[in-house]
Parts: structure tokens; sequence; C-alpha cells
């Protein structure tokens, strides 16, 4: 019995510049290379959880156009439910401008259709969300759609994921409904007003954060749980980095389907961090994305490997 995830987010394609070093401001570089990848984190995010073995359903919007075709095409190819993708007449599909060098990447999204997923449109498969073993989100699709998503399923008890990226403040009523809340160092600055890692997650615990899992790089993963009170450090894996675009992405879908299956929340960032750091050696957001045996093969290694 596959695990039942749903994605609620964006799809874009991503447009991929590969150089040697950033350009300056007002500088013309010759570069690399270019090549467009499906990308989106909630697109990503519903992907990497279709490898780990989740029953995958995404929810959200394309243009009516190319791109909007490759992005549906892409998404059933790798097993994802597409059923409830709506296409919206008179926007064009999302696109993000990816600019990857120096082991690093620097992004613009154009949110173009993921702007046009509603409220009601979630609030109609409502039936959808309710029938899931977790729920997934992350804020490039419009606010109030989160909004809308997130109370169906709080009053439903489906657990919650937020990957609250790109950055922004979130009001004290969504953060208290989120059942797993996953930052970076960046977001979580945005979050709360602490400069202090520890601080800003007891921070977010008096909004009434429950369970947050800041993700920090090749620095690995923070997790603070309210109940306790405390905050425990886990290390990220050791890998050679390609590209990681779409690092984050695995990561939060690794814990989604690991926390769908019922493992605890330790062992869901073991799993995570596994499958984030294999998802960093390819070019693009979802090249390197692992297989749910992909990861067995390699924390077995990396087991053998630190003996
Ligand atoms: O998280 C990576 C993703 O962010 C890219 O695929 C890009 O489309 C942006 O949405
Ligand atoms: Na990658």
């Amino acid at each position: 019995n596959k695990p039942k995830v749903t994605v609620i987010g964006s799809a874009n394609i991503d447009l991929v510049t590969q150089t040697n070093s950033f350009p300056k401001l007002g500088e013309t570089l010759l570069g690399k290379d270019f090549q467009h990848f499906p990308g989106g984190k909630g697109a990503n995010q519903a992907v990497a959880a279709a490898r780990l073995g989740g029953d995958v359903t995404f929810i959200g919007c394309v243009g009516d156009d190319d791109y909007g075709k490759q992005i549906k095409e892409n998404l059933q190819i790798e097993n994802v439910n597409v059923e409830h993708i709506f296409t919206s007449e008179i926007v064009e599909s999302g696109i993000a401008n990816i600019v990857v060098a120096e082991k690093d990447n620097a992004i613009i999204v154009i949110p173009g259709a993921n702007h046009e997923l509603n409220p009601e449109y979630v609030h109609s498969l409502a039936d959808v969300i309710l029938a899931s073993d977790v729920i997934v989100l992350q804020l490039e699709i419009p606010i109030e759609t989160v909004k809308a998503a997130v109370s169906v399923a709080h009053k439903g008890n489906v657990p919650i994921v937020l990957n609250p990226a790109p950055a922004l403040p979130l009001p004290e009523e969504l953060l208290q409904q989120i059942t797993y809340i996953t930052p970076n160092e960046t977001e979580i600055k945005v979050l709360t007003d602490e400069e202090d890692i520890d601080r800003s997650i007891e921070q977010l615990f008096a909004i009434g954060s429950k369970n947050v899992i800041l993700t920090r790089g090749h620095k690995g993963v923070a997790y603070g749980s309210s109940e306790n009170q405390s905050v425990r450090h886990y290390e990220a894996c050791r890998v050679e980095v390609t590209d990681t675009t779409g690092a984050g992405d695995t990561f939060n879908a690794a814990f989604a389907v690991s926390i769908a299956e019922g493992k605890n929340i330790s062992e869901a960032i073991n799993y995570a961090n596994a499958a984030a750091g294999l998802s960093i050696t390819k070019l693009g957001a979802q090249t390197g994305m692992p297989t749910f045996k992909e990861v067995k093969e390699f924390n077995f290694k990396n087991v053998e490997e630190k003996k």
C-alpha cells in the first residue's frame, strides 16, 4: 500500500544557463550551456515523492501552451496523477530563469499560471485532500490558496508539510495549523525576527509551530519539536555538488513520504538528507532525484564508509 501524497503547488519550465561565474551587474559573459528542464517547487516535490514510492496527486495550474503540455507530460511519465491540474486559458505557464555557476545558483521565477490556482478550486478538491496521508505545500502559489488547502487538511487531521519557499512572512494562524514547517536559513529569518537559529526556532514555537525542520545545506538539519521544547542537529551527507537546484524539493518530498509511511521524524530526516544529497549530483532540479532503491543503496554505502 503506497502512501497517498497530495502536492498543492507550482509547476514551471526551468530555463537553465550554465556559466563559469556569475556576471556582474552590467557585464556580458559567454556562458557554457543552456537547457530546458521541468521544474517548479510543487512539481519537483511531486516527482521526487513519486520516485520515492508515494502515490502522488499534483494540484496546480499551467497555461494553455507548449510548456503547459510539457509540464503535464513529464508528471505523467513520472507516475504523478495529473487529473486535477487546471489549465488557464488566459495566463502562460510559469517559468524559472536559473543561472548555475560556482556550485551555486541564482533563480528568478515568473509565476504565470501558478498564480491562477485559486482557493475555490482547492475547496472543490477537498475530498482529494482529505483522502491523503500527507499534503505538501510551498509558497509559489497565492497565499490565499495555501491557506485554503491548509484549513481543509487541518480540519480533517491530515498531516501538513509546508516548505515556506520562497521566503515570505506568514500569518500566525497559518503557522499554528502546519504540522511540519521546513524553512531554510533565509526563510526562517523572514518568518521570525531572529538571527540566531536556536532562538528563531523558539520564536516559532512561541507563535504555535509544532515541528520545525530547518534545512541548512551542507551544514545539515536542525529539528525543533515544540512538544519537548528541544532542538536536535543532524549532519548532511557528503557528496560532489553539480547543481543544488531541487535539493530542498527532494528533501521535502522524502520527508513527507516517510511521514506518510508512519516513520518517526528522525528517520524521516535522515532519509530526506540522503535523498537530497543524491539530488545535487546532477544538473537540473529533477534529474538527480533518486528512487527509493537508490536512497537505500546510498545509505548503505555511507554507513559502510563511516566504519
Ligand atoms: O526549488 C527549485 C525550483 O524553484 C526550480 O525548479 C524553479 O522552477 C523554482 O520554482
Ligand atoms: Na540537481
